[in-house]
């Protein structure tokens, strides 16, 4: 079977394995990525395949119509898998109107270019919805997120996520678009952009900088290999039900500060240091506005219906994503010049208790 799958957002964390994924794994889908390289997108991610044959990079904006429009058209594509996103919740504190441009219009114009140019032809034809755990809140102590589980974002990255989750399945009913949408917990891995949690302490690590910690460390995160992300994408992709969702993640949580911990320790092996030396850059600092106190997915559903596990345990992981980022200080390097430094400045600077 051919496919022409448009991707969105390949250049970036999660979208360049999904691309990766599915540039290797089949030979006979054409994808097309389209990406308009914010300072989160980088093609250095897709260096290994950019030669494909089956491949194509266009560089470009979703909220652009008639781009949008065009490509549809002439590429003749019947799937789509929309990962385009601006998706850091610090990025959203101070600047909302990004997050409402590109997460609601963007994901608005692929919807409405789909509806309108698959024209009612809908048999082979699929809109993939990626979205986050954070749409569903902040969960206490105890209990997870199930896919029935009421919407109730609380920062402004959530929020515009879960308006794009809402327009999707708004075009379901109204138009029997054909959607999936899956709602996945914290990736970590290769290609992480050091401004979350995982990355910049490696890189802080790394260059023996101060780890900051937002209030206690007490938040909680469910962590899943990317990897393992980008295989429910395939599995959902290929064998989940139309207006259906599906929560992704691996029941693996962390208390922040444990996890750093945890982090510290390994990279006091790798590096050659002395043992506790990489815990004492642990800094706490100023907490998060409306800072989400715990997260954690019930990923039943896609374990018993589509036979979903995660593959990795989260220090092997953990031990892969660290050596990846031992090994590759060059991308490193070019990913934390310029823009990204400016906002690490603005971020932390003057925030260390
Ligand atoms: P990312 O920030 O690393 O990458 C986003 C990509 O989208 C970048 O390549 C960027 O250039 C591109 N992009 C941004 N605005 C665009 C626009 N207007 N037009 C075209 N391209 C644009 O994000 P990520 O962490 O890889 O997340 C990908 C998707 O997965 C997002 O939709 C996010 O909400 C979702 N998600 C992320 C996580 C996570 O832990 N990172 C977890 C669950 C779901
Ligand atoms: P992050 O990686 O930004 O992901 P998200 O906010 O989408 O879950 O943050 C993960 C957790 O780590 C979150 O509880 C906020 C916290 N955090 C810090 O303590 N310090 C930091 O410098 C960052 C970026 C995050």
């Amino acid at each position: 079977m051919t496919k022409n799958i448009l991707i969105t957002g390949g250049a970036g964390f999660i979208g360049s394995h999904v691309v990766r994924r599915f540039v290797n794994n089949y030979p006979n889908y054409k994808i097309y990525n389209l990406d308009a390289l914010t300072y989160a997108g980088n093609l250095e991610n897709l260096k290994d395949i950019e030669m494909k044959e089956n491949y194509t990079f266009i560089k470009g904006n979703i909220c652009d119509i008639d781009l949008v429009d065009k490509i549809f058209q002439e590429n003749n594509i019947d799937t789509v898998i929309h990962l385009a996103a601006e998706s850091h919740v610090d990025r959203s504190i101070s600047d909302p109107l990004a997050f409402v441009q590109t997460n609601v219009i963007g994901t608005a114009t692929l919807l409405n270019s789909a509806r309108k140019l698959w024209n009612n032809q809908y048999e082979g034809k699929l809109f993939y919805h990626v979205s986050t755990d954070e749409v569903y809140g902040s969960l206490g102590e105890t209990g997870f997120f199930y896919e029935t589980t009421a919407y109730d974002p609380r920062s402004p990255y959530s929020a515009s996520k879960a308006g794009s989750d809402h327009l999707v399945m708004a075009f379901y009913h109204t138009y029997h678009l054909p959607i999936v949408i899956s709602n996945c917990s914290n990736n970590y891995g290769p290609h992480h952009f050091p401004e979350k949690l995982i990355p910049l302490s490696i890189n802080n690590i790394i260059q023996n900088k101060p780890l900051p910690i937002y209030g206690k460390g007490e938040n909680v995160r469910d962590w899943l290999y990317v990897i393992d992300h980008a295989d429910a994408i395939d599995t959902i992709l290929h064998k989940g039900k139309m207006g259906e969702t599906y929560n992704i993640g691996g029941h693996n949580e962390w208390t922040n500060i444990e996890l750093i911990r945890l982090l510290c320790k390994i990279m006091d092996e790798k590096l050659g240091r002395e043992k506790g030396s990489n815990e004492k850059l642990i800094t706490f600092v100023t907490d998060r506005a409306g800072h989400d106190l715990r997260y954690a997915i019930d990923a039943t559903k896609l374990k018993e219906e589509l036979g979903w596990t995660p593959s990795l345990q989260f220090e092997e992981g953990l031990n892969k994503t660290i050596d990846w980022y031992l090994e590759n200080s060059e991308w490193l390097k070019k990913v934390t010049n310029g823009e990204y430094l400016k906002y690490y400045e603005k971020q932390y600077h003057q925030n260390e208790n």
